[in-house]
């Protein structure tokens, strides 16, 4: 049985020497909200779109239920995979009624009218329905634009930052949206800036820096972090050192910043002695606070330098 919506596999997009998504091989589950999380310019539109069919990779392929993606009928493509990046293609002076028409009319969808005030009443725009968008506020469009990505039933949803600029009740209102899309047997791939903004939300999480996915957790693995301790350790040989000590206790790994350890203090003394015998010196042992977004840091290049 195929378990993955989307496998990538040295999934590459160059634009001139930007390399805005490096060499990524990922699963995205069947089922899964799939978190892609990382700073402005991290490469997270760039993927979306590839997945979207709105961007060609330059190198490296991806498959859409097992099937290549270039072997998928771009019919199949444009319903199966429902897509919001950036702002939602609106036709400001239809309301959202006649928008979801046309963009079904567009795929050659033919939707009865009942669905399309279905579809506005799942995203809790029945209200407004009638009312042209160029009147919609921020979140009302982002509404909207869920709407119109659900327009084919889609298997897949791709969603660029669907959260950002929502206030509080918006935020809510849209986690349950994907709970519900979610509870439909739907895979949500949502991108964000913030972990803090999917961590109620996704199953699973991919964070990507520079281009590269630095570092994959679920769900349960994140609350472990939470509940348990996190450490940096620094040597003057971090490669070497993980090797070592990895061996003797997987829950050690390398980050671009050094060792990273979740759970009980380790035994300091007994690190100290191990990398003594390897002639590899400790720089520095900080316990962090178990922050969430701290951990993503701990995997990036903490440079802060936007390409
Ligand atoms: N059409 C394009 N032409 C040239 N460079 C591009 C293009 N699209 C993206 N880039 C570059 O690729 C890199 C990744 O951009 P991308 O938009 O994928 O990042 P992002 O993670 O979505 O950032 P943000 O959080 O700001 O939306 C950036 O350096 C960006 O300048
Ligand atoms: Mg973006």
């Amino acid at each position: 049985m195929n378990d993955t919506a989307i496998t990538t596999s040295g999934l590459t997009k160059k634009y001139g020497s930007i390399i805005a998504v490096n060499d990524v091989t990922l699963k995205i589950p069947k089922g899964s909200i799939f978190g892609l999380i990382g700073r402005n310019g991290a490469g997270k539109t760039t993927m979306l779109k590839m997945f979207a069919g709105l961007a060609y990779p330059t190198a490296g392929s991806f498959t859409i239920n097992d099937t290549p993606y270039n072997n998928i009928v771009k019919e199949k493509k444009l319903k199966k995979i429902g897509v919001l990046i950036e702002e939602p293609g609106l036709n400001k002076g239809f309301n959202a009624r006649d928008n979801l028409k046309f963009k079904a009319l567009g795929l050659g969808i033919n939707v009865n009218e009942a669905h399309i005030d279905e579809l506005l009443q799942f995203v809790g725009l029945n209200a407004a329905k009638m009312r042209k968008t160029k009147g919609y506020s921020l979140g009302m469009r982002q509404r909207l634009g869920i709407a119109m990505a659900l327009i084919g039933d889609p298997d897949i949803l791709i969603l660029d930052e669907p959260i950002n600029g929502l206030d509080p009740q918006g935020i809510i209102e849209m986690r349950t949206l994907f709970h519900n899309l979610q509870a439909q047997g739907k895979t949500l791939i949502i991108s964000s800036h913030l972990l803090s903004e999917l961590s109620r939300i996704a199953t699973h999480y991919a964070f990507i820096d520079h281009g590269k996915i630095v570092h994959e957790v679920t769900s349960a693995q994140l609350d472990e972090y939470q509940t348990s301790g996190l450490y940096l350790l620094k040597t003057n040989k971090n490669p070497q050192a993980y090797e070592l000590l990895h061996a003797l206790d997987e829950k050690w790994e390398l980050s671009p910043q050094g060792l990273v350890y979740s759970g009980e203090q380790p035994d300091l003394a007994k690190i100290v002695e191990i990398l003594k015998q390897s002639d590899i010196s400790m720089l520095s042992f900080n316990a962090k606070a178990p922050d969430i977004e701290e951990i993503f840091m701990q995997y990036t290049d903490n440079q802060g330098e936007i390409l």
